[in-house]
């Protein structure tokens, strides 16, 4: 059986280290919002290349956090794909706004720019780009598309840690967005081992705000000055996160390698590769294919394990319809419906990706 991906296999070679990690922690009785996490933050911000990084409960809150960080008037409209997880779209209810969703290119993964400036008004406050699959949505575009408009940029880069714009900046930092926010659920490609995830920025008035928000409206203890929840990140997570960082740009390049194999190996008229930006990370690497189930049948056939990202987009959740009644995103609707994800652990061996190729070539 070749897995999906083995975050066992994966850390190896530091599971000794994180466990005396752990074991630190729970000696020094520190386990809320001690020195580990504040020294993840700096590593975090030193990757990205930003002014400023807060640790926090998860991906989802990440993105509700910022939002609410902006101090929107209710209701407002916050632009978002209609291809991403669920979560970046209820992130926006969670902040009582609304969402609006935009469609993905007809050539690539990525939410569509020049629909996002036929979707503004003067409603609109805020847009949640997402860096999908690791592949770089182009914010300077949309920097310029937006002008002088007052319109926050939020991007959603939970699938895209260490990723770079085609010039070569790092998504998270150089204030090209307002805010960045990043996932670090286990299988992400900085993974904790539990939830956790992370808000960067250079801008001081958000970085107050999100760090009082993040601990019940309270920077220093009992000194409760906003909103707030208890949105941390656990002292154990950030010291295991403070050794998995070292490795990212490692297991990343080993990503990109496999993919380059899938590129040019696997050839089958049945299926379709999908376009990555230049600098992508291949969070995941998804192949297309017309009748799907079959295909799917045939991997489990052969044990090869292959994940769905997504089998439906945000307009075809009950919830969604329930709420916005029926629309339609044709582009955001055909990929979710051909869409497999191939395993792509940075951890496969040379044998596994051929196999996994050569099984595909048969297919
Ligand atoms: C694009 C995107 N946004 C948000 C999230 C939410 O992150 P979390 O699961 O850490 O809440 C994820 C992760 O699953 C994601 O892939």
């Amino acid at each position: 059986m070749i897995r999906f991906y083995s975050i066992k296999k994966s850390d190896k070679k530091i599971e000794s280290k994180i466990f005396k990690s752990i074991k630190k922690v729970i000696k020094k009785n520190n386990f809320i919002l001690g020195n580990e996490v504040s020294n993840f933050e700096n590593s975090f911000s030193k990757l990205c290349n930003s002014k400023y990084s807060i640790g926090c409960s998860n991906g989802t809150d990440a993105i509700t956090i910022a939002l609410l960080s902006l101090n929107l008037p209710k209701n407002s409209e916050v632009i978002l794909p209609a291809m991403t997880y669920a979560s970046t779209f209820y992130a926006v209810i969670n902040a009582k706004l609304k969402p609006v969703l935009v469609d993905i290119n007809d050539d690539d993964p990525l939410i569509n720019l020049n629909q996002i400036e036929r979707k503004i008004n003067n409603n609109t406050k805020a847009i949640i780009p997402v860096h999908l699959y690791g592949s770089v949505v182009n914010l300077f575009k949309l920097n310029r598309i937006l002008r002088k408009k007052k319109i926050y940029i939020i991007d959603d880069c939970s699938q895209a840690h260490g990723a770079m714009y085609d010039n070569g900046k790092r998504v998270g930092g150089h204030g090209i967005s307002n805010i960045s926010t990043f996932s670090l659920y286990p299988g992400k490609n900085l993974g904790a081992y539990g939830d956790a995830g992370i808000i960067t920025t250079n801008n001081k008035k958000f970085y107050t705000q999100i760090k009082s928000i993040r601990n019940i409206g309270a920077i220093k203890k009992f000194d409760h000055k906003t909103i707030g929840f208890n949105n941390r990140m656990d002292t154990i997570q950030a010291a295991i996160l403070s050794h998995k960082i070292k490795y990212l740009k490692e297991n990343n390049s080993k990503r990109v390698l496999i993919s380059k194999k899938y590129f040019s190996k696997i050839i089958n008229k049945k299926i379709k590769f999908i376009n990555y930006s230049k600098n992508s990370v291949f969070h995941q690497f998804i192949i297309r294919v017309k009748d799907r189930n079959k295909f799917l049948t045939f991997l489990k056939k052969n044990k090869i394990e292959y994940g769905l990202h997504y089998p439906h987009t945000i307009n075809q959740m009950k919830f969604f319809k329930k709420k916005y009644g029926i629309k339609r995103y044709i582009n955001s609707e055909k990929l979710a419906k051909e869409c497999v994800s191939l395993p792509i652990d940075p951890m496969l061996t040379n044998k596994e990706v051929n196999q996994i190729i050569n099984t595909i070539n048969r297919y």
